[in-house]
Formats: C-alpha cells, structure tokens, sequence
C-alpha cells in the first residue's frame, strides 16, 4: 500500500533522543559497559506499600471499568496535598484535571486554548513536549531565553509588546528541566501581573516540586496572588514518588480553564485504571514521608556527582533542585560530539543541551539516575574527554 504521512508528521523528525538510544544500544551489543546518565526516568521503586495499593486493588475483578476520569477519592487526595503542602486550597469538583502522565496534559493542553496562529511564550532550552503540544495546536513558538546571568529565569521585560498582544499561553517550569533553576516568589508575582496585562493564560510544569535540596520548598505558582486568576499549576507522580510508569498526574488551577480541559479530555480517553488511581491517592496521602526518601537520596547523588566532577576539573555547581545538573562544556567543545566522544572514551551518556533548544548548545544535561557510587564511577570516567 502507498501512503504518505501528514504534512504535520515533517515537525516529528527523529531527535538526538533516538539517536543517542540507537547508538548506545549497538555499543552496548559490542560488550561496552555504559553509564547511563541520559534519561530522567525514577531509577528507584516506588515505596513497598504504594505497590501494595496497587497490588491488592488489582486483584479485585471490580477494578476493570472504565474510570472516565478522575476518581472522587484521587480529587480529594491532590487537594488535601496542595492544601497541607502550600496552603492552597482547590475544590476537587472543579479545579482539578487528572492527565494520563504530565506528558499527556502538556501535549494536549495548547490545543484546547490556542488557535493556529497564536503565540505561545516557552523558554530556550526547554522540556520537549511544550514544543510537540505547540506544534499539534498549530500555534507558534516565542522563545524566551534562559540566560545564566538572570539565574536561568526568563526575563519577561524583554518581550516585545507585539509578541505579548498576541500571546495566548505562557509555559514555565521551575525547579526545570533541564536547567534546574528554582521559582521563587517575586518572579511568580512578575507573572501574575505580566499574564494580567495581556490576558495570557499560565502553565506552570512542577514536575520537580519535590526535589529540592536546600530545605527551601519550592514555591507553587498557585501560591500567588492572583494565580488561580490567570493559570494552572501541572503536576505529575512520575519523578515525585517514582510512579512513571504508572502515567498518572493532574492539572489544578483556574476552574473555568479545568472546566475546558475536562471537556477535550472526555473526547479523548476514559480515564486511568482506577488500581492507579488508588495507589496515587494513597502516595499523595502520604507524600510528606514518601517524598522526603528520594529528596534525601537525590541530595546525596547532586552532591557526590559535583563533587567528583569539580575534583576531575570540571566545574559545575550542584543544583537547589530538579533532577538533573546542567553542565557547561570545558573548553568550549561542541555538545553534541563532546556527547559522543564520552560514550565511546568514557562510556558515560549525557543528553546535549541543544536537544532542548539552541541556548542550550554549549551544555549537557545529566541525570542524577544512578547510585551515588556509579555516580562517582562516572565522574571519574568522564576525567578522559573534559580536555
Ligand atoms: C519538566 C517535565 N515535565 C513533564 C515531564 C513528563 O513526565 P510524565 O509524563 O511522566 O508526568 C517530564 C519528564 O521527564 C519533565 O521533565
């Protein structure tokens, strides 16, 4: 049969994700014993009892139907979690979207608030599903740089007035991936305010709301004044309680906005496997003792691989947070073979930084997703291909 893909499918072009995965995987045949600092996906199982709930309710012949959403008790577990967590308070009824994984939301979400055409404000470098979702909608990319002097925060004043009229969305995420800045307050009230004066919806990605190494929370952006007015806050169980695999996360903010989102979710999908959704609320029932074993194992591992890469001579700072450290380049190599070349003298794989945009051409990103004496093996490798 002769077919041709959609016109659409020429922005889907194989990345340097699949690349670098194709690569390592023939190195690998050749017997090489690769570190793989690569993806950001949990290393860690989630806690026993979570797997427990999961467990316990799938063997129930009940559990099988179709959910068609979230489930009441899901609702109620993510805003009692923002209320103990923040102070926010959300009704569960209405300011709340459960989404088959963080990833899920972030593609479909552009298409149920902007027209082709429109512009969306995301940041350089940023995670690559923003961009998938733009596209899919048919809107347009403004890329707000993320520049080391402005402590890797977009600089909203830099936008210029034509581009803020026609924005329709604006998308942050913080503590980020792949550059682990941190939110903080004043910069949130700048958003609030920025959206305001020209009516431009937020969505803030807290992926990483969990993982932050100073005894400083991250701030959420519906912490803020104004922000229920303006956006949305997206949040996944993937990273927070290592629940990737199971796809589940939420969206909560605006309840008007929620209320669009629930209508293009229900001609979507019917809902998560409702044995997840067990298991989730118990995670977010008990998030404090859950979240603080991987915070601490996630401190440790920032901690020995900056270590072990400042005494190699490479000098990176650990991060406040996130998953991952952004690191620059010694002398001034190019990412993407700089990247190669430590898969085949090292046998440590990184993702190069302009996999998630052109400001990140002169950075990698590793992730913090082996133990802290690989991570140590892994610094000491790298000591070969930093000059
Ligand atoms: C910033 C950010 N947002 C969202 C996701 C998607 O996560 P999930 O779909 O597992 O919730 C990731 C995954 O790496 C991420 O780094």
């Amino acid at each position: 049969m002769i077919f041709e893909p959609s016109s659409k499918m020429a922005a889907f072009q194989p990345s340097i994700f699949s690349d670098l995965k194709n690569y390592t995987t023939i190195k690998k045949q050749q017997g090489a014993q690769l570190i793989d600092l690569s993806l950001g996906s949990p290393d860690l199982p989630p806690s026993e009892q979570i797997r427990h709930v999961l467990s316990q309710k799938s063997a129930d012949a009940s559990a099988y139907g179709y959910t068609l959403g979230g489930t009441d008790q899901f609702y109620a577990a993510v805003a009692d979690y923002y209320k103990r967590r923040s102070g926010i308070l959300l009704n569960p009824q209405t300011d709340i979207v459960q989404t088959m994984g963080s990833q899920e939301g972030l593609v479909h979400l552009p298409l149920a608030f902007c027209n082709p055409g429109d512009i969306v404000l995301t940041t350089n470098p940023a995670y690559v599903a923003y961009e998938a979702g733009i596209t899919l909608s048919g809107a347009v990319p403004y890329y707000m740089p993320l520049r080391e002097e402005n402590g890797f925060l977009p600089d909203l004043s830099i936008i210029p007035e034509d581009v803020a009229k026609k924005a329709k969305l604006l998308i942050l995420n913080l503590p980020g991936n792949p550059v682990p800045a941190m939110p903080n307050d004043n910069f949130f009230k700048q958003v609030v305010a920025f959206a305001k004066k020209y009516n431009i919806i937020v969505l803030h990605d807290a992926a990483y709301s969990e993982f932050y190494f100073t005894g400083q929370k991250p701030v959420s952006f519906l912490a803020v004044a104004g922000a229920m007015e303006v956006g949305m806050e997206i949040n996944s169980l993937s990273k927070s309680f290592s629940l990737a695999g199971a796809r589940i996360a939420y969206i909560a903010g605006n309840p008007k906005m929620i209320s669009v989102l629930k209508q293009l979710k229900s001609n979507l999908d019917y809902g998560i496997f409702s044995p997840i959704q067990e298991a989730a609320s118990f995670a977010l029932n008990h998030a404090e003792e859950i979240t603080d074993r991987l915070r601490r194992e996630f401190n440790k591992r920032a901690e020995a691989l900056t270590k072990g890469l400042n005494e190699i001579g490479w000098p990176v700072q650990k991060p406040d947070g996130g998953m991952f450290l952004w690191a620059k380049i010694p002398q001034g190599q190019d990412d993407r073979s700089f990247v190669f070349r430590a898969v085949d003298e090292a046998g440590v794989v990184m993702i190069p930084g302009s996999a998630f945009g052109t400001a990140g051409k002169s950075f990698v990103r590793i992730a913090l997703v082996q133990s802290v004496p690989v991570l140590e093996q892994a610094a000491a490798r790298l000591k070969k291909v930093i000059r």
